[in-house]
C-alpha cells in the first residue's frame, strides 16, 4: 500500500460502501492511483464516484484496467435490437432501441425492468460470472421520480451466519438461470408462464465462496438462483430463501441515489449483491444508465461449470 494515499474516501454505509473524490477521469490515470481506486472497491464492495468525466470510451477503457470485459453478445443473439452500436456498453436504462423511452407496451424491457429490481448479482446466471461492474448515470430522471441503486453486503451476511449454518452451505453449489428470475419477477408474464428454468442451462456457482481480494468469505445467493445441486428441491428453494432473506436485512443494505449526469457506481458483484428500483420516472423520463461488466478474474470465476462447453444466456 502507498504511504501517501491520493483518493479521498468517505464510508457511506454502515458496513461497505463509500464515496471516492480524487480521481480526474479525463486524464490518464496511473497505475499507483488505479490501484488505490481497486483497493477501494476490493475494501468496500461498493463505491460513488460523482460528475466524472468519463463516456463510453473511457469507461470502457476504464474496465479493461480491472480485467477481461463481457459483451451484450448473447442478448443481441437472443434478438434484442441494441441502441447502443458498441457490445461492451450494457445498456440498462429505459431507453429503447429508437432512444424512446420504454414502456408498459414493450413486454420484453418491461420484463428485464422487472427482473432487474430483483436482488442479484450481474452475470450468476452464466457459467462465467461477472466480478466488477461500473454503471454510469449518462442521463437522469429529474430528482425525487425514483430511480436510486440498492446494495446488500453480502460478505457481511455471511459473516452474521452461524458457524452451524456456515458448515451445512459449505461446499454447497446454487444453480443459476435468467429465466428464473424473470419468471419471478413476472409472474404473469406469457413470457416465462410456461418455461421450467430447471430445464435450461444452468450455471453453477457455489453459494459461499471466498472473495479472493478481500480474503473474506461471500454469500452468493442471488434472485438467479434456482435450486442447490444435488438436494431435493423443495429442501434447496427453503434453504435459498433463508438466506436470501438474512442478507436482506436493513443493516446489510446500502441505497444509492443518483445525483448528477455521469455519477458512477463501481462495485465487485463477488462482494455485494444489488438491484434497480422502480420510480414515478418509469414511462414519462430518459434514465439513460450504461454499464461496462468485467468478467471476474479470479480462480472461481466459472464456478463449477465445464469451461470446454462454454455459453452465455441472453434474452431480446
Ligand atoms: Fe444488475
Amino acid at each position: 500500500m502507498p504511504s501517501v494515499t491520493r483518493l479521498q474516501i468517505t464510508p457511506l454505509g454502515c458496513t461497505f460502501a463509500a464515496e471516492v473524490e480524487g480521481i480526474d477521469f479525463s486524464q490518464p490515470i496511473d497505475d499507483g492511483l488505479f490501484q488505490e481506486l481497486r483497493d477501494a472497491v476490493t475494501k468496500y464492495g461498493v463505491i460513488v464516484i460523482r460528475k466524472t468525466a468519463l463516456d463510453d470510451d473511457s469507461a470502457i477503457a476504464l474496465g479493461r484496467r480491472f480485467g477481461e470485459l463481457d459483451s451484450v453478445r448473447a442478448h443481441r443473439l437472443a434478438g434484442r435490437v441494441m441502441r447502443i452500436p458498441n457490445d461492451e456498453i450494457f445498456d440498462v436504462g429505459n431507453l429503447d432501441d429508437k432512444n424512446q423511452i420504454v414502456t408498459t407496451k414493450d413486454p420484453n424491457r418491461h420484463a428485464t425492468a422487472n427482473g432487474n429490481a430483483l436482488w442479484h448479482a450481474d452475470g450468476a446466471f452464466n457459467p462465467r460470472r461477472t466480478g466488477i461492474s461500473i454503471l454510469r448515470g449518462v442521463e437522469l430522471p429529474p430528482k425525487g421520480t425514483g430511480g436510486h441503486t440498492e446494495y446488500l453486503d453480502s460478505r457481511a451476511a455471511y459473516d452474521d451466519l452461524s458457524d452451524e449454518k456456515k458448515k451445512e452451505i459449505e461446499g454447497l453449489i446454487g444453480c443459476n438461470s435468467l429465466f428464473h428470475n424473470r419468471k419471478v419477477a413476472n409472474p404473469d408474464s406469457p413470457l416465462f408462464k410456461d418455461i421450467d428454468p430447471a430445464t435450461k442451462p444452468l450455471a453453477k456457482h457455489k453459494i459461499a465462496q471466498l472473495h479472493e481480494a478481500s480474503g473474506r468469505m461471500n454469500l452468493y445467493v442471488t434472485s438467479y438462483c434456482h435450486h442447490i445441486d444435488g438436494m431435493d428441491l423443495g429442501k434447496g428453494q427453503a434453504l435459498i430463501k433463508e438466506l436470501f432473506e438474512h442478507c436482506q436485512q436493513d443493516k446489510y443494505k446500502f441505497v444509492h441515489h443518483w445525483q448528477d449526469n455521469n455519477d458512477v457506481a463501481i462495485w465487485d458483484n463477488c462482494a455485494v449483491l444489488h438491484r434497480a428500483t422502480h420510480g414515478d420516472y418509469e414511462g414519462k423520463y430518459r434514465r439513460d444508465m450504461r454499464r461496462v461488466s468485467v468478467f471476474d478474474m479470479g480462480p472461481t470465476a466459472y464456478g463449477e461449470n465445464d469451461v470446454s462447453t462454454y455459453w452465455q444466456q441472453g434474452l431480446p
